[in-house]
């Protein structure tokens, strides 16, 4: 039996080695399988959009620009945002520091009245305003908390 055992233990021995030649002169078997999916020729998901700030805009940042003498909000809107300037009594500029001003304009609008600028009649009086140059989306979000920060601060909301 103890025989048996050895011979059944060399004849498995090499059958298991035996394929590697075997192999070579057996045709092929079945096709190989298809390829798996090729994960390597999809691009990798696209980086998210480099550099983009991700701070939130600041009144502080808000603050310098409106300060900025090359950019004029506060000639014309006084660094209070009353208008009380000469330039902005010139200009027709009124008072933000009113609840009526602040109701008056959404987030969004003030935006684009900093970036694009504007020009139209109000109360039979030309108002005109240049856009800020080079103004982000980022430099216009945080002149408009410049500007909210004049609200009246005892007013109701
Ligand atoms: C030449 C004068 C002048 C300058 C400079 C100026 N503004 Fe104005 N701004 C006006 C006038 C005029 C109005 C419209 C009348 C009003 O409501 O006071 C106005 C209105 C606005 C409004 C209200 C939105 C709207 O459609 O009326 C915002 C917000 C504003 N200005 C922000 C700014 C900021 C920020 C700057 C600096 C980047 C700036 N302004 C520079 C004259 C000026």
């Amino acid at each position: 039996m103890k025989k048996a055992t050895i011979l059944t233990a060399a004849f498995l021995t090499a059958a298991f080695l035996a394929p590697t030649r075997a192999r070579a002169v057996d045709p092929p078997a079945a096709p190989p399988a298809a390829p798996p999916a090729a994960p390597s020729a999809a691009p990798p998901a696209a980086p998210p959009a480099a550099a983009a700030p991700t701070t939130p805009p600041s009144l502080e940042d808000g603050l310098k620009l409106w300060n900025e003498k090359k950019n004029k909000c506060a000639q014309c809107h006084g660094a209070d945002g009353k208008g009380e300037t000469k330039m902005g009594k010139s200009k027709n500029v009124s008072s933000m520091a009113t609840v009526e001003f602040q109701k008056k304009y959404t987030d969004q609008q003030m935006i684009d009245a900093i970036m694009k600028g504007f020009e139209r009649e109000e109360g039979g009086k030309k108002v005109k305003m240049e856009p800020l140059k080079n103004a982000t989306e980022r430099d216009a979000q945080a002149l408009v908390l410049v500007v909210r920060s004049f609200a009246p601060k005892d007013a109701p909301k």
